[in-house]
């Protein structure tokens, strides 16, 4: 797989300049220029160390085709620069103004019905539309010229959020020279492509179209074929515009901020493609406190980011509290920003930003929280941006630093794309969803775990675990079995390995490359449980959601049978030994506890530890670089006893030999040195020095 290629000699070092960023994207057009001098001296006191300019400001620049209105813009780089504060700068081409949309209707995109998707809104762009190319480059040009050199800049900011999909005639003809250049040939495609079924035989590349509206299901290797597509299409727009700036500040850095978990677009691709990765994180506040979905989705998104960026990464947007695109929008409790924010730093972001600074009182979003909210500079919300400004000012020593994992959890967009297709055995198994119920079972053992792409290098892994890769390519099939073989313990979840990358099925339902890695002689037929049903298991647990008729080969041990059902007494999770290693096989979706279990077993029979053992669930612990996070998603009080005296960053206390955590507490510990003492312990429970 694609490692980061690009590199500006300074990375993200450049950006941060040895310090935890703290700000936000920052709209000054949608308010008067008597604003501006307020937001900077707030900035200021809130300790806003870099601002967002620029995201959503094409109609500004560019009023009218051709026209440039750059003044006030001078404007805003100067003051923030002037106050020390660093500009995030975004080409404004994620939406594009409606004069565009208007004199060229080419640009707006089409969906699968063919109905234009019309401007006012945003995002209304066909990535393949030589006019919306044509047009974003030459802004984009103006824009890079003139401030490629200013000294506010830190960092460019590319689009916003790409994912736009279009099935316009344009699109269908930029379609056509992608599988050209995927397949060569027409006989090629229509192999690769199954068209022998329903009499789907291409004669001509022109008949080639985008999977549109059709009368019934459609051929699912065209609809794999156009995601891996689309994403590539809106990555030309990127490197496009992302050379364009280089070449005006080639030491400034450039990302493009990704959407968390998203499906559009081939994150590990595109990662590849940055200086920087950075990504937007909005988990929901309304969550239960014994269902601690919503951290556990920010320690996913959060990881996998760290993976794509193999390193230091940055929260370009989050909520100061609510959002206001969920049927309910709930605040974030006090507590919660400041908890989830040190989240992300745990888990190796040297940025913590918003959307956005100041709360809109137009648009679309203007019922969003902001830094400074509507209720202005002395509210209680913007009482604890401050606090937050001046925690992250305090933790300097962890920017740049590394998280390190033993366990990697594979993910793959093209297996999730063609997971996602109709007429599968269940429309319940959701990739993502499948993803987060097998990483959060990980986070609540405090099992530190990197994401990692099937055709990765996987030997600094002791552990790999597969929730669920439908497809896998057969280079991925290589690493999993030299992974096992050299003696990695992989753990690996249903329906995986059951397609190839043209999303045909293995000769056997599943590669048989696999099955002999997991000691099954044959999967004889998939069993999908409705909806609410659950299997019982011979060892007293549950599971949901799947299940599957297997033949273990003779050496394979049954860690645990069906218990009742249509498949009572066949295995339901596996384990064999291949090389020097082992493989376990779990044909259901066990329940979570059951599910923690036996990852946790399996990581322990592999020698990895969680971080602090004994924790309960929702106690967070994450090490990075010589700092211990500890953070609490508990409802209740915690104390975790210490074996060495430590310094908790964050208050400067010394703390001998237990921590207290309040619930949304959050302690950042290091050792504090001790005089050399006659003999040293080490200590199977509570706080080791790293
Ligand atoms: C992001 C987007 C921002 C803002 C925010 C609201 O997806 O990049 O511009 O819309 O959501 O939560």
């Amino acid at each position: 797989m694609a490692q980061p290629t690009r590199t500006t000699g300074q990375g993200l070092g450049a950006v941060t300049r040895g310090r935890l960023l703290f700000g936000g994207d920052y709209n000054p057009e949608q308010w008067p220029p008597e604003t501006w001098p307020e937001d900077v001296r707030l900035m200021r006191e809130a300790g806003v160390t870099i601002a967002t300019v620029g995201v959503f400001s094409w109609a500004t620049l560019e009023p009218r085709p051709g026209a440039r209105e750059f003044g006030w813009l001078d404007t805003v780089m100067d003051l923030l620069h002037d106050a020390g504060i660093g500009v995030c700068l975004a080409t404004p081409t994620a939406s594009p103004p409606p004069w565009l949309g208007a004199r060229h209707p080419e640009t707006l995109p089409r969906d699968e019905h063919g109905s234009v998707v019309w401007y006012g809104s945003r995002n209304h762009f066909c990535a393949s539309s030589p006019a919306y190319r044509d047009h974003a480059r030459r802004i984009t040009e103006d824009v890079a010229r003139r401030y490629g050199s200013h000294p506010a800049l830190r960092l460019w900011h590319v689009n916003n959020e790409y994912g736009t999909a279009c099935w316009c005639d344009t699109t269908a003809r930029h379609f056509r020279t992608w599988l050209r250049q995927r397949y060569g040939s027409l006989a090629a495609l229509n192999e690769a492509w199954g068209t022998a079924f329903w009499s789907q035989r291409y004669d001509d590349w022109d008949e080639i179209i985008p999977p549109r509206r059709a009368q019934y299901l459609i051929n699912p290797t065209q609809s794999l074929d156009f995601r891996r597509f689309t994403s590539d299409a809106l990555l030309e727009c990127f490197t496009a515009e992302r050379d364009i700036v280089a070449a005006h500040s080639p030491h400034v850095p450039v990302t493009t901020n990704f959407m968390p978990l998203f499906a559009g677009l081939d994150g590990w691709r595109w990662a590849a493609e940055e200086d920087v990765v950075s990504v937007d994180v909005y988990p929901d506040p309304a969550v239960a406190h014994d269902d601690p979905a919503g951290p556990a989705h920010g320690a996913l998104v959060q990881d996998l980011t760290r993976s794509q960026a193999r390193g230091p990464w940055l929260l370009m947007e989050q909520a100061a509290s609510a959002v206001n695109w969920r049927p309910v929008n709930r605040p974030k409790d006090p507590g919660q920003l400041r908890l989830w924010s040190l989240q992300a730093v745990a888990r190796g972001a040297d940025a913590v930003c918003f959307f956005q600074w100041r709360a809109s009182r137009q648009g679309s979003e203007k019922f969003h929280s902001a830094m400074l909210p509507h209720a202005g500079e002395h509210s209680r919300a913007f009482r604890r941006v401050r606090e937050l400004g001046a925690d992250l000012a305090g933790l300097s020593e962890v920017a740049g630093t590394e998280v390190t994992a033993d366990v990697a959890v594979l993910h793959d967009w093209h297996a999730w794309w063609a997971s996602q297709q109709p007429g599968r055995p269940s429309a319940a198994l959701d990739h993502a969803r499948l993803l987060a119920a097998w990483h959060q079972a990980l986070w609540e053992e405090n099992l530190t775990c990197d994401l990692a792409h099937p055709e990765d290098d996987l030997s600094r892994y002791r552990v790999v675990v597969v929730p669920h890769l439908y497809l896998l390519t057969d280079a991925s099939l290589d690493r999993l079995t030299a992974h096992v073989h050299g003696g990695g313990t992989l753990v690996c979840g249903f329906f995986t390995g059951v397609a190839d990358a043209d999303d045909r099925i293995r000769e056997g339902g599943v590669d048989a490359r696999l099955r002999r890695l997991l000691g099954l002689t044959r999967v004889e037929e998939w069993w999908p449980l409705g909806e609410g049903e659950t299997v019982h298991l011979d060892d007293g647990t549950s599971a949901s959601l799947w299940a599957e008729d297997l033949e273990p080969a003779e050496t394979t041990e049954t860690v645990a049978a069906y218990a009742d059902g249509p498949l009572a007494g066949r295995p339901a999770v596996t384990r064999a030994s291949a090389g020097r290693g082992a493989a376990w096989y779990v044909s259901t979706l066990p329940e979570r506890p059951a599910l923690r279990a036996l990852l946790a077993r399996a990581a322990h029979a592999a020698g990895v530890r969680p971080v602090l053992p004994g924790l309960p669930p929702g106690l967070e612990a994450v090490r990075r670089g010589q700092s211990l996070f500890l953070l609490n998603h508990r409802p209740e009080q915690v104390t975790v006893p210490l074996h060495h005296p430590h310094t908790d960053l964050l208050t400067g206390h010394v703390h001998a030999a237990e921590v207290t955590l309040d619930r949304h507490g959050v302690a950042v510990l290091t050792p504090t040195p001790t005089p050399p003492q006659k003999e040293s312990r080490t200590c199977d429970e509570g706080v080791s020095s790293p």
